[in-house]
């Protein structure tokens, strides 16, 4: 057959042979524009066109020349070494503003080298702060400065840090397509700048910057901002923010991330952005002292416009009245096209709601106004507006004061969040699962904005912890969240303490000081996701004290292991856990992950003092909450029972009577239905799974009456409700808050069966292990993990099972296949026997062994495409 496929090929196809690396990142983003780590990353894709391959050896070319020929900054020579991923740059130091070209290749198991890949680049921001030459400035929301080139620019940057928000113009044109840029960060810790590259908007002689801010969450306005132009003739130019810029209020009259924008075109100030501007009555900008944080490169995902919607439907309500559904409740903003007299006042007001006759219910909006006002220029032209500074948690729009009768296609949604790439998919026969993963993902990317928001429409927005960590594991695995989490991390450290304290919100703008103990997890726990999800230790070693000082504070707050303080334990949950309970376990749990990442990162006196520590606490625990009359804990709740189960805090000799108490109550007293708040939630999929319970976990996830996901999407949820219940009215009752998308890991995890294996991070080792539950026939997941894809996709038939699997180059997999109870039964891949007469059978390439395990056949392969199919003998 191969034979057959090379002949049919020539010599086009290279056969068998390692390929190209691809997929090249630095400090996980492709070909970054403004990066400031002295040593970034590197990570590539291994291709290979045989199975069971991985890399030997590998080789790096740093540059200054575009075609990387030879590696001027650094040549790595041939490394031996597996590793693809995380590979620190080792060469000259990096300057600032500086653009570096690289690429790899790599030799594979039979030391043959592959192609050098495509040569991928990084630029650097600017590495000190003696590289800022401009100042802070403040004034009205527009900015502007012109300046001359004396010949042809060949290399343009501008270096922009505008707060709240800010949009760049340059000779007349928006720069760029970041909306809501920079993050929002904590400001007197530090502040984001973006780089952009502007050499094709700028000409020789005079050219001109406009800047419009808006206040956004700093609530202000300020602007540093340079530009560096090199020209043909070798000069350079410079141009930054001091106080001969000028200022002027533009259009904008007020803008707010809850109440919405107001824009006035008649006030529209038309050539502000471009030379020979007449701007003699603007003001002189203010030079101010600005906010005191650091300058730091912004390396994520900007927040953009990610899609376009078209409205579903538009009623009226009533006479003038037009409502707009837009069959999805998104993050952002609409698009309007309107043609009318000068001064008409249009306004949009937003909402997730209806209420029964049809119009605008604005009540879970609390005190967030999200009303935009458009106030027409009226010169005849069709005018089109889409606010700049403001954005919405909406699925429906109200449009009022429109000149005429508003069509169809007056407005469009525009999608808006930070713009991390889809890396997953998971989909089933069972329909209610994909609309529960399609609210889902919804949920999760309309509340990333910089940071993982709690909610995207009322007045909070914010980076509530708890929230963070529960849905963090399900955005990894359907979106690349590397640099996202990255940069969290830095926001929580940015608000620790020197006592060790984080906060109930990342920046801090709500909730208390020092957090709950268990939204506080999210510093341990988004650390240790990044370690396992992208096998980064940097972020270990980053954070390592953070992480500890956290835990050494909440040892302050305990006496004799137990941890009292709680606010909120587990959130909204149908049947209440003591708090008390909740702030031990986190408390345990924190001492534990120190613990662990004392173990990884070679400090043997911390792991082994927090686990003293750990072990101190589960017994304190365990002596506290255990009822040894009942094996219940606590008051006999789901999330109390849940938690010890799941973190293996029970004494052996009771995890049975535990976990009994807890199905009887999940399946009897409750009839199959959850009493867990966030936090029970989230651990009680993967435990039920880890005990042999899928079929119930299952039940669960498929449940549509109250309360569960389903009923939620029977109640015609796009995204996921904050609360069980199906609440309107004036409190809170958000109906986009991600947090109960926990169990979309689960699809992931136990129906699909991909999982990864701590021991090796990163998906250097694989565990696919599907739950082949009750009526699901099929189920598919697929994710692009940072050493290439993972997929796992199986079918079932009456007499067998068929699964599909694909595992990258460099990473291995035990696929544990359940045996169906089919006796006496045959497993074979791609036509050929591995399994027959009870007996592992060798032959297909990249199948190293298989055994029989726990009414399983667990196949060891390594990377490469698998069919496996089951059938009884
Ligand atoms: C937020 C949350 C948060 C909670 C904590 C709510 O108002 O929306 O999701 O975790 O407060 O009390």
């Amino acid at each position: 057959m191969l034979a057959k496929w090379a002949a049919l090929c020539g010599s086009i196809v290279p056969l068998l042979t390692a390929q190209a690396p691809s997929g090249l990142r630095t400090e996980y983003l492709s070909d970054p524009v403004g990066i400031d780590v002295q040593q970034p990353r590197f990570a590539w894709v291994l291709q290979h066109a045989a199975r069971g391959e991985r890399q030997t050896a590998y080789q790096i070319l740093v540059s200054l020349k575009p075609e990387a020929t030879t590696g001027n900054q650094w040549d790595s020579g041939k490394v031996s070494s597996s590793q693809s991923v995380q590979v620190a740059y080792a060469g000259q130091p990096l300057a600032s503003a500086q653009t570096y070209y690289w690429k790899v290749r790599y030799w594979d198991s039979g030391d043959h080298a592959s192609p050098y890949s495509d040569v991928a680049r990084f630029e650097t921001g600017l590495l000190s702060t003696a590289g800022w030459k401009a100042q802070w400035i403040g004034g009205a929301n527009q900015m502007r400065k012109e300046f001359t080139l004396p010949g042809r620019p060949v290399r343009a940057r501008a270096y922009v840090a505008g707060l709240g928000y800010y949009e760049l113009r340059v000779n007349g044109h928006k720069v760029g397509d970041h909306m809501l840029d920079p993050a929002w960060t904590t400001y007197d810790k530090r502040v984001l700048y973006t780089v952009y590259d502007i050499t094709e908007r700028l000409r020789p002689g005079a050219n001109a910057i406009g800047v419009m801010l808006g206040e956004g969450w700093f609530k202000s306005r300020a602007l540093r901002m340079q530009i560096h132009a090199e020209l043909e003739n070798g000069q350079t130019v410079d141009a930054a923010t001091d106080a001969s810029w000028k200022t002027m209020p533009g259009p904008i009259q007020s803008d707010s991330v809850y109440n919405g924008e107001a824009y006035d075109a008649r006030r529209e100030t038309p050539g502000w952005d471009r030379a020979d501007f007449d701007d003699a009555h603007w003001k002189a900008a203010d030079l101010i002292d600005g906010p005191k944080g650091v300058l730091s490169a912004q390396m994520m995902p900007p927040i953009r416009v990610v899609d376009t919607i078209v409205p579903a439907k538009l009623t009226t309500p009533r006479p003038g009245v037009y409502i707009y559904d837009l069959g999805q409740n998104i993050s952002g903003v609409v698009e309007m096209r309107v043609r009318g007299p000068r001064g008409t006042r249009v306004q949009l007001r937003h909402a997730e709601l209806l209420y029964d006759d049809g119009t605008l219910n604005v009540e879970n909006l609390r005190a967030a106004k999200a009303t935009d006002v458009y106030i027409l220029r009226g010169d005849g032209s069709l005018e089109i507006y889409q606010p700049r500074f403001t954005y919405h948690g909406f699925r429906y729009v109200e449009l009022t004061g429109y000149p005429g009768a508003p069509k169809f296609d007056t407005l469009r949604g525009k999608v808006v969040h930070s713009d991390v790439r889809p890396t997953g998919g998971f989909t089933s026969s069972k329909q209610i699962l994909n609309q529960i993963q399609r609210n889902i993902v919804w949920g999760i990317q309309d509340n990333l904005h910089s940071v993982p928001t709690d909610c995207n429409q009322r007045d909070e927005r914010m980076g509530w912890m708890a929230d963070a960590h529960l849905y963090a594991e399900t955005a990894m695995l359907n979106f690349d969240m590397a640099a996202f989490y990255t940069n969290f991390l830095r926001d929580i450290h940015d608000v620790q303490g020197a006592d060790g304290t984080v906060t109930d919100t990342v920046p801090h703008r709500g909730g208390s000081r020092p957090a709950d103990p268990a939204w506080g997890m999210a510093y341990p726990l988004l650390t240790w996701y990044m370690y396992e999800y992208y096998g980064d230790r940097r972020i270990l070693e980053q954070h390592f004290d953070g992480v500890k000082a956290w835990t050494d504070y909440l040892r302050t707050r305990s006496r004799d292991g137990i941890l009292d303080y709680s606010y909120y334990g587990d959130w909204v949950p149908i049947e209440k856990t003591p708090g008390n309970l909740v702030s031990t376990v986190s408390y345990y749990w924190s001492a534990d992950l120190v613990s662990r990442m004392a173990e990884v990162l070679g400090k043997p006196a911390d792991a082994e003092t927090y686990r003293k520590l750990a072990d101190a606490i589960k017994d304190a625990f365990n002596a506290k909450f255990l009822n040894a009359n009942t094996s219940l804990y606590g008051t006999g709740t789901q999330t109390a029972q849940i938690l010890p189960l799941f973190l293996n805090m029970v004494p052996g000799n009771r995890r049975g009577g535990v976990s009994a108490a807890l199905r009887d109550d999940l399946v009897y007293t409750r009839n199959t239905h959850l009493t867990t708040g966030i936090l029970g939630t989230k651990y009680l999929f993967p435990l039920l799974t880890d005990t042999g319970n899928s079929d119930l976990a299952y039940e669960l996830a498929t449940q549509t009456t109250y309360p569960s996901w389903g009923y939620m999407v029977e109640n015609g949820a796009t995204t996921l409700w904050e609360l069980w219940q199906n609440k309107t009215g004036p409190s809170m009752n958000s109906h986009n808050h991600p947090m109960f998308g926990s169990l979309g890991a689960w699809f992931y995890n136990a129906l699909a069966g991909i999982n990864l294996d701590a021991a090796k991070p990163g998906f250097e080792r694989v565990t696919i292990a599907p739950q082949v539950v009750r009526d699901l026939k099929w189920a598919e997941g697929s994710l692009e993990t940072i050493r290439g894809t993972v997929a796992s996709s199986w079918t079932r038939s009456d007499d067998g099972l068929r699964l599909e699997v694909t595992i990258p180059v460099g990473s291995q997999a035990a696929v544990h296949i359940p045996e169906l109870g089919l006796a006496p039964l045959t497993l074979s891949e791609s036509g050929h026997a591995i399994w027959k007469d009870g007996k592992y059978q060798s032959g297909p390439p990249g199948i190293t062994n298989a055994r029989e395990s726990d009414g399983a056949l667990v196949v060891e392969i390594g990377s490469g495409k698998y069919a496996f199919a089951l059938a009884r003998e």
